[in-house]
This record gives structure tokens, sequence and C-alpha cells, in this order.
């Protein structure tokens, strides 16, 4: 049989990949040997001061941006302002820097998209990032649960993030994407130590505020490793806290007709045992802004009832606190 120039060409081509593949095995085979005589030093010594040095750095780094963003009692005030990602320009959030500049003070971290980050936020900013990064999708398009990872760990590392966001949406038919993406985020994110946060849905055709299905969404983000998870309020909520081990925030959701309703589904939220909220519209949306996320602070980090909180925020309207 002849041999031709590129019938050699493409055996050099084929050996080399063989070779590459070869390379890439060993180096696999020392990283293995590697990490497993480290596990197996641990599990002899089973001491805090054996660990592997590498290990109590990384450790340290998901630590220090968790008690960032979770306030020393064990309280979290998130405001997200991400919405724009898919529903564009609106209402409240036309400029993003100039909703946040009377309110951001109040907050323990503000959630966006790295976009408005960078081009609405001042870099000297002292309140931690968490970073929005799924999305693709908008409003008018064909299916909102159909999004992507949009930025790379690599941003998210030089935007000094403290966590990442992405949405998860279960019972839908971009259910595995969803959480395929939240698989391999939270894969990338965790070698650095960056905390993820799932913001959770669940699709139309199941009842959004049943305890059941928000529970169902949460624990299978948990499970497949954030490090927050973020869902709406519901009757007997408890029973997505308890189904749940990591912290659970709230989502607001859509401007309530009332300011008391919010400052009662936070207030209760956070009796049975969610850790803060994360909160856009019923905090922007509202009439004075500076008043309801004064209330609803005084709900996580004070104690406050939900009238107290609404005294408060009558307070701050008529100029007294
Ligand atoms: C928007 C989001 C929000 O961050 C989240 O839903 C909380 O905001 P709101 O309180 O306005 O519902 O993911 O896309």
């Amino acid at each position: 049989m002849p041999c031709t120039d590129g019938a050699k060409q493409a055996s050099r081509d084929f050996s080399s990949v063989r070779a590459d593949k070869a390379k890439m095995q060993q180096r696999l085979l020392i990283h293995h040997v590697a990490v497993s005589s480290l596990a197996n030093r641990k599990r002899l010594f089973n001491s805090k001061t054996t660990e592997f040095r590498g290990e109590i750095i990384m450790e340290w780094g998901m630590k220090n941006r968790l008690s960032r963003l979770i306030q020393k009692d064990g309280k979290a005030l998130f405001l997200p302002v991400d919405h724009g990602y898919f529903q564009g320009p609106t209402h409240g959030l036309e400029k993003p820097e100039e909703t946040i500049k009377p309110i951001y003070q109040y907050a323990d971290a503000i959630m966006l998209t790295r976009g408005v980050l960078r081009n609405c936020i001042d870099p000297a900013i002292e309140k931690p990032i968490i970073l929005r990064v799924s999305g693709a999708v908008s409003m008018v398009g064909e299916d909102l649960s159909n999004e992507s990872i949009v930025t790379s760990i690599q941003e998210i590392l030089r935007l000094n993030a403290m966590a990442v966001s992405m949405s998860v949406f279960v019972g839908t038919k971009n259910e595995n994407k969803s959480l395929s993406n939240l698989a391999k985020l939270v894969d990338e994110c965790e070698d650095y130590g960056v905390p993820v946060m799932a913001v959770t849905s669940v699709g139309r055709e199941l009842e959004k505020r049943e305890p059941r299905y928000l529970a169902l969404v949460a624990r299978i983000s948990a499970e497949i490793g954030a490090r927050v998870v973020k869902t709406y309020y519901c009757e007997n909520f408890r029973k997505v806290v308890d189904g749940c081990p990591v912290p659970v925030v709230i989502a607001g959701g859509p401007k309530t007709e009332t300011q008391k309703e919010v400052f009662d589904f936070v207030y209760d939220g956070m009796q049975a045992g969610a850790i803060g909220v994360n909160l856009g519209r019923n905090i922007w949306q509202t009439e004075n802004p500076v008043a309801s996320i004064r209330a609803i602070r005084g709900i996580i980090h004070e104690n406050y009832t939900a009238q107290e909180a609404l005294d408060l925020y009558n307070q701050v309207i008529a100029g007294k606190a």
C-alpha cells in the first residue's frame, strides 16, 4: 500500500497525541499518589497540626470570604441589584449606581453582574461583592431556565468577588443543564476558596411557594456543593431550612402591596432559621428604600419584630430616626 506524505503526517500526529495522553496520565497518577498520601497522613494522625498546609490555606480563604458575607452574629443582609441581567433596565434599576448609593451602607454585601460592577461601582467600595455569573437569557426569550455560566473563574478572581451566585431551575426542561452548571461552577470555585450561592427556583408548573418543592431545590443545590442557598419564603418555611445543610437566605420576589408584608415574611423566615435575606425589589422599588432597608436590617441584626421594623420604617420616613 503506498504510504503518502499525508498518511505519514497523520501517523506522526497520532503518535504525538498518544505521547501527550501518556504524559497526562503520568501526571494524573503522580497527582493521585500525592493526594492519597496526604489523605492517608491526615487519617493516620487525625490532628489539625498534621493537616496539609495548602489545605489550611484554602480553607482559610473560603472561611474568610464567608465571614465577610455572614456577619459575626451569624446573620446576613445581601442586596441584589442583578435583575438587569435578564430584565434589562427594570424599574428602579435604570441607573444602578444611583439606586445603590443611598442604601448600600446598610447591606452586608451587594449582588450584581460584572458589567454593572465594572461600570457603575467605585473599585474602592468596601462592601463585599457577590458576582452573578449565570445568564445569557432574557425575559422576552423562550425559556428563562436555559441559562449558561457567563463569567470565567479568572474574571471572578480578577474582580475580587467574595462569592458567586447562579440560578438553579428544578422542575424545568433545563433542570439537568442548570444543575450541571452548578456542579461545574462549584468545582472551579472551590479550587480557589470562592463560595457559590445557589439562587433557587422551581418551574412554573410547580407551585412556586410550596415548601416541598422549595425544600427539594434547596437540598439538591446544597448536595451539589452550594455554600449558601437563596430561596423564596413560604408557609412552613422551617421545612425548607431544616432540610438544607447550608445557610439559607430569603429573596423578596416582586414588590408587595405593603411594607408590613415584607417585614412579616422576613421576620417569620428568620424565626424559622433563615440567616438573612437576599432581597432586592422590596427595598429599591419601594417609596423609601432607605427606610425599607433599615427596617429589614433591624429584623436581621437587631432582632426586631415585624411591628418594630414598621415603627422604625415610619420613624425614618418622618425624619425621626
Ligand atoms: C434576580 C435575582 C435576585 O437576586 C433575587 O431574586 C432576589 O431579588 P428579589 O428580592 O427582587 O426577588 O436572582 O434575578
